[in-house]
C-alpha cells in the first residue's frame, strides 16, 4: 500500500513562551505543499512482531530514531496489536532536517496506512493524538492542508482557503537541529501577539501578496545567528527575485511564494545557482491531501 507523505511550510511561527515540560508554546500557520516522500507499507505475518524499515536514502536512521518506525511502535502499542508487523519502504524526496517536517510526515503516513491495513477504524483525530507522541509536527501531518497549530504544535484548527500559489524551496547544504534552535531562543524573541489571525485572513482573501507581507517566523533570527551563511543566502535570494524570502520552521530551508507557475519557474531558475536542493512546489488544498 502506498501513502504519500507531504512536506509542510510555516507561513507563520510565533513562540509565545516556554512551558513547564521544556517545550515551547507556539502559534503557527502550517501549509502542506506537493513535495512528498512515498511510503510503501506491507503487512508482515508471524507471531513475533517486527517493524522493518528500508530506504535507499543514506542520511537517515532506519531504527526507532526514525519517526516512521517510532510511529509504527506507537500504533502497535496503543492498539494492542501484538502479532504481525510491518515492512516500511521509504522513497525519500523531502530534504532531511530542513524545517519541512519530512520525518513527521513519514510518521503520519505510517499511522494513516497502518490504520487502513489493520482496519482498526481510528479516526483522524485519534491518529493525530497518537502522532503527538511521536513529534510535535506529526498531528498536523496526519491532517495536512492548512491549519493553525497551537500548544506545542498538536492543537489544530483547520483553515479552509482557496488560495492557489506556488512556492520555491531552497535547502542550504546544512542540517539544523530543532532542539538546538529552540534552546538558543532568548525570551526577548517571544511574541506577545501571534500572527496567525492576520495570516488566516490573508489566506482567505485569496491575495498572495498579502500572504507574503504577513509571513513571520520567530525562530528565523536564532537560526540566522547559529548559521550566518543562511542569512547571507536569504539576502542574496531577495536581491535576485525581488520578493520576501522566509525560513520554514527551525530551518534552514528558505522559501519564496509565487502567484503563478511561470513566476515560480523564473525564481526556480534563478535560484538553481545558489544550492543543489531547490524545488518548485504548489500549495496543497485540504481536499487534495489524501
Ligand atoms: O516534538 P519534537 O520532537 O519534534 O521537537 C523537537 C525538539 O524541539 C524538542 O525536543 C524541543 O526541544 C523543541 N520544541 C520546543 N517546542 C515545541 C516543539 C519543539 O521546544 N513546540
Amino acid at each position: 500500500m502506498l501513502e504519500q507523505a507531504y512536506a509542510k511550510i510555516n507561513l507563520t511561527l510565533d513562540v509565545l513562551g516556554r512551558r513547564p515540560d521544556g517545550y515551547h508554546e507556539v502559534d503557527m500557520v502550517l501549509q502542506s505543499v506537493d513535495l512528498s516522500d512515498q511510503i510503501w507499507l506491507e503487512l508482515l505475518d508471524g507471531e513475533d512482531q517486527r517493524i522493518v524499515m528500508e530506504s535507499a536514502a543514506t542520511n537517515i536512521p532506519l531504527d526507532s530514531r526514525n519517526l516512521a518506525v517510532a510511529a509504527a511502535e506507537v500504533f502497535f502499542r496503543k492498539t494492542g496489536i501484538r502479532w504481525g508487523g510491518v515492512h516500511i519502504h521509504l522513497d525519500k524526496h523531502i530534504p532531511v532536517a530542513a524545517g519541512l517536517a519530512g520525518g513527521s510526515s513519514d510518521a503520519a503516513a505510517v499511522l494513516r496506512g497502518l490504520n487502513r491495513l489493520y482496519q482498526v477504524g481510528l479516526s483522524t483525530a485519534d491518529l493525530s493524538m497518537l502522532g503527538a507522541e511521536v513529534g510535535s509536527d506529526v498531528p498536523f501531518c496526519v491532517y495536512g492542508g492548512c491549519a493553525v497549530a497551537r500548544g506545542r504544535g498538536e492543537k489544530l484548527t483547520r483553515v479552509i482557503h482557496g488560495l492557489r500559489g506556488w512556492v520555491v524551496l531552497l535547502k542550504p547544504p546544512l542540517f539544523v537541529s530543532t532542539a538546538d534552535v529552540y534552546q538558543a531562543l532568548p525570551p526577548a524573541l517571544y511574541s506577545s501577539v501571534a500572527s496567525s489571525d492576520a495570516m488566516v485572513e490573508a489566506l482567505q482573501s485569496g491575495d498572495i501578496s498579502l500572504v507574503e507581507r504577513r509571513l513571520f517566523n520567530g525562530l528565523q533570527p536564532v537560526t540566522f545567528q547559529l548559521y550566518p551563511e543562511v542569512a547571507v543566502l536569504k539576502q542574496r535570494m531577495e536581491q535576485v527575485c525581488g520578493s520576501r524570502v522566509f525560513m520554514s520552521g527551525s530551518g534552514p530551508t528558505l522559501f519564496v511564494l509565487a502567484p503563478t507557475q511561470a513566476a515560480g519557474q523564473r525564481i526556480y531558475n534563478a535560484f538553481r545557482g545558489f544550492a543543489k536542493d531547490v524545488h518548485l512546489v504548489r500549495l496543497l488544498q485540504a481536499e487534495e491531501f489524501h
